[in-house]
């Protein structure tokens, strides 16, 4: 039938159903749409025995070009559409193969949680205690739950003070064992000098408990800071120079602040100490902020340093006021709620 036996297979019905048949199985036992590559590229691309059955066509003699056309045109008519059905097979099931390695749980709790913002009391305690490690201070600590006696005796508080009073302090008991909660950031004051030699230069900032009211402006636990300085030749010139560098520092370069004349046990003189607040928000005003004064040699004396050779000042000063008259917060309970709502408008969202 042909003159080029070797590559043109007679053209039977035999050899084109049994190429037709194995390009079939082929197809139809591929797992994956690699084994269907491997078996497109050997049962119907080129030199495949049906595309070498379809290119010996050529010779066939033309009266029997159109049985033969037919006979194989159908034979690769149903192969291709087995290569199409598994092709799509193959597709869907790959497709949903990926789908389930890549679900997603979308029922599972939430991983991006916020966590929470750092408290403004705490940011505004580390900016103040910032300032005093830039003068070159050392930060000091002492205990919330306080001895009476660092609390009021060695301040040289009367035993019959009114602070004492049962009104304002937080006693704990048993009462024979005269522990208090810290009314003042003060009694810190007294341990440094004990603890340290002079001179000392040290601020505490800290957590202090009164029996008042939980108002927009008064809360029972609140936070001073305190500062001290013991050294020779101290003048409450020092005290003012310092206090107008600390408001500044906190206020901006017009802030500047003010003494009342007041009464503390353990200081002497004593003033009250106002700041000036040049933005502040319902304009520039005067706003009451803590305590300060000269340390009384009776202070000094129960902590072991003699008055004449040493003086010395201290100052505390409420970190609630300052956040409330700096931020402009109109209600302190918002400061003692952690609701992150209130936190998160100073920054520092975690
Ligand atoms: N401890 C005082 C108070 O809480 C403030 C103060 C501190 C006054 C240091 C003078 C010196 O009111």
């Amino acid at each position: 039938m042909s003159d080029n036996a070797q590559n043109s297979p007679d053209i039977t019905p035999e050899a084109v159903e049994s190429a037709v048949e194995a390009a079939l199985a082929a197809i139809g036992s591929a797992a994956d749409t690699a084994q269907l590559k491997a078996a497109r590229a050997a049962h119907v691309a080129e030199g495949s025995p049906l595309a070498v059955l379809n290119a010996s066509m050529r010779q066939v003699a033309p009266e029997h070009k159109a049985a033969f056309g037919k006979l194989i045109g159908q034979g690769r008519g149903r192969v291709t559409q087995a290569l199409a059905a598994k092709e799509a097979e193959l597709a869907e099931a790959e497709t949903a193969a990926r789908l389930e390695a890549e679900r997603v749980d979308i029922t599972a709790v939430a991983s991006r949680t916020p966590v929470g913002a750092r408290h403004p009391l705490t940011l505004l305690q580390e900016q103040i205690s910032d300032v005093f490690v830039g003068m070159g201070w050392e930060i000091a600590e002492g205990p919330e739950l306080e001895h009476e006696w660092f609390n009021f005796d060695a301040l040289n508080f009367d035993v019959d003070h009114p602070a004492r009073q049962e009104q304002d302090t937080f006693y704990v008991d048993p009462a024979s064992r005269h522990l208090v909660m810290r009314t003042h950031t003060s009694p810190v004051q007294v341990r440094s000098m004990l603890d340290r030699e002079v001179p000392i230069y040290v601020l505490c900032p800290g957590r202090v408990y009164r029996t008042d009211e939980f108002d927009a402006t008064h809360l029972p636990v609140f936070t001073q800071f305190e500062g001290l300085v013991v050294d020779k030749g101290i003048s409450m010139a020092h005290l003012k120079g310092t206090l107008d560098h600390v408001a500044r520092q906190l206020f901006g370069p017009e802030a500047k602040t003010r003494f009342r004349t007041n009464f503390f046990p353990f200081t002497e003189p004593s003033a009250e100490l106002d700041l000036w607040h040049p933005t502040f928000k319902g304009g520039a005003r005067w706003i009451e902020w803590g305590g300060c004064g000269m340390i009384n040699p009776n202070v000094l004396r129960a902590a072991g340093i003699d008055p004449d050779v040493y003086s010395g000042f201290a100052f505390g000063m409420g970190v609630e006021r300052a956040l409330m008259f700096r931020s402009d917060v109109q209600d302190m309970r918002d400061m003692a709620e952690g609701d992150v709502r209130f936190s998160e408008q100073f920054g520092m969202v975690v």
